[in-house]
């Protein structure tokens, strides 16, 4: 046996070494068919580096399928869990661990599919509630304006009942003004002759007792005298007062121009100085049918009354003008007005607040007015002063 050759098989035993040192598990050491120790050692490596490269192998497969799984997770993790591992049918640990994977998949897809239709069922009844909500509010609106309703029907029918008593008052206070209407008549009527024959046998006495000796002696009988005179006018003024009041049937109208009665009626009057007395009376007014003593006497009365309101003086303002078919004439003044509590009770027929007044003027005015069809009505605010407004209807010919 030559040492060279033995040198060259330990060289590439040596070699072979290396090359699996180096990674390289390609290498299998030729035997040399002498069944001496060099070729037990090679036989010996050449099963080493089998085993080797069988087991750099398995290292490389294990790391695919852990790449695999890996890239599975990976998948799941964002959401996709329609994926799943593949198994290979060997049986290994990868198979295993791969199965132990799918069931975790499909159990968190089966989760995640209950998470949806939970969710889903959330949604619906969230939709039903919303819409039982809306259907509350709809109810509650209907209540609301059922509720409305009736409130309005209550309070029109409250006002209903409001006018039905008022009409109810104005009958008794008409039934009741006609019935103090006759008796004051009456009673007018049989103190007018009377009263006749005082003021002759009076106007008689002073014309005897003028020429005689007993009136230069008594002075003082002529005054009384004159003081019987006078009041027996003004009991005359009452008298006629009542008559007016009491007097009942149509006026005797003509056509007639109303600032000519105003005119007229201001001129029988003394308007005391203190009073400034200022005229609003529109020109060319139409002629309105009326009884005009009468509608004087209602002037008189109203502005009387005006007078009598403004002791210390002040303003009073007359106006006439036509308005929604009505004639409209306005007396104002600035005296000392009438309380709340007093305006329902002005027209009725001796109501007064005056020490002297009997209470007539006003509930004449308005049963003169009453007849010619008119309105009459006042505003006061109380320390102001008060304005009275007689309508007079225009007949359209
Ligand atoms: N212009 C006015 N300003 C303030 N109060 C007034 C006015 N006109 C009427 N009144 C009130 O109305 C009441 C009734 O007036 P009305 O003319 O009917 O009777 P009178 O003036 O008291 O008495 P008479 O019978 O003498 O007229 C008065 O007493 C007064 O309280
Ligand atoms: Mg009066």
């Amino acid at each position: 046996m030559d040492k060279t050759s033995e040198k060259e098989r330990i060289n590439v035993i040596i070699e072979s070494i290396m090359k699996v040192a180096r990674g390289d598990y390609s290498a299998q050491i030729q035997l040399s068919g002498k069944n001496d120790e060099l070729d037990s050692i090679a036989v010996g490596l050449n099963m080493m580096i089998d085993d080797l490269k069988a087991g750099t192998v398995g290292l490389g497969y294990a790391n695919n399928r852990i790449e695999e799984i890996l890239d599975i997770i990976q998948r799941v993790a964002r959401g996709d869990y329609a994926t799943a591992c593949e198994i290979s049918g060997k049986n290994d640990i990868f198979d295993a661990l791969g199965m132990g994977i799918n069931m975790m998949i499909d159990d968190i897809r089966n989760g995640i599919e209950e998470l949806h239709r939970a969710n889903e069922e959330l949604r619906a009844s969230n939709e039903e509630l919303q819409a039982t909500e809306e259907e509350l509010r709809s109810a509650n609106e209907e209540l609301q304006a059922s509720e409305e309703e009736l409130r309005a029907t209550n309070e029109e029918l409250q006002a209903a009942n409001e006018e039905l008593r008022e009409t109810q008052e104005q009958l008794i206070r008409s039934e009741r003004l006609a019935a103090i209407g006759q008796l004051a008549g009456g009673v007018g009527h049989e103190l007018r002759n009377p009263l006749g024959a005082i003021k002759n046998a009076v106007y008689y006495i002073k014309g005897k007792v003028a020429k005689s000796e007993l009136g230069q002696k008594e002075p003082r009988l002529m005054e009384f005298l004159d003081i019987m005179d006078e009041e027996v006018n003004s009991s005359n003024k009452i008298i006629n007062d009542l008559l007016g009041f009491s007097r009942t049937g149509k006026p005797s109208v003509s056509p007639t121009r109303i600032n000519r009665v105003i005119e007229d009626t201001l001129t029988r009057m003394t308007i005391p100085e203190n009073i400034k007395l200022t005229r609003k009376l529109d020109a060319d007014l139409p002629e309105v049918n009326i009884d005009p003593d009468q509608i004087q006497q209602v002037l008189v009365n109203i502005i009387t009354n005006a007078v009598q309101a403004m002791p210390e003086g002040g303003k009073l303002t007359i106006g006439a003008r036509e308005k929604d078919k009505f004639l409209e004439v306005e007396v104002t003044d600035t005296g000392c007005g009438i309380p709340q509590e007093a305006m329902d009770k002005i027209f009725d027929p001796l109501f007064t607040t005056r020490a002297k007044g009997i209470g007539l003027g006003l509930a004449v005015c308005k049963s003169i007015i009453d007849r010619h069809e008119g309105n009459i009505a006042v505003k006061s605010k109380v320390g102001e002063g008060a304005t009275f407004t007689i309508k007079l209807p225009l007949k359209a010919e």
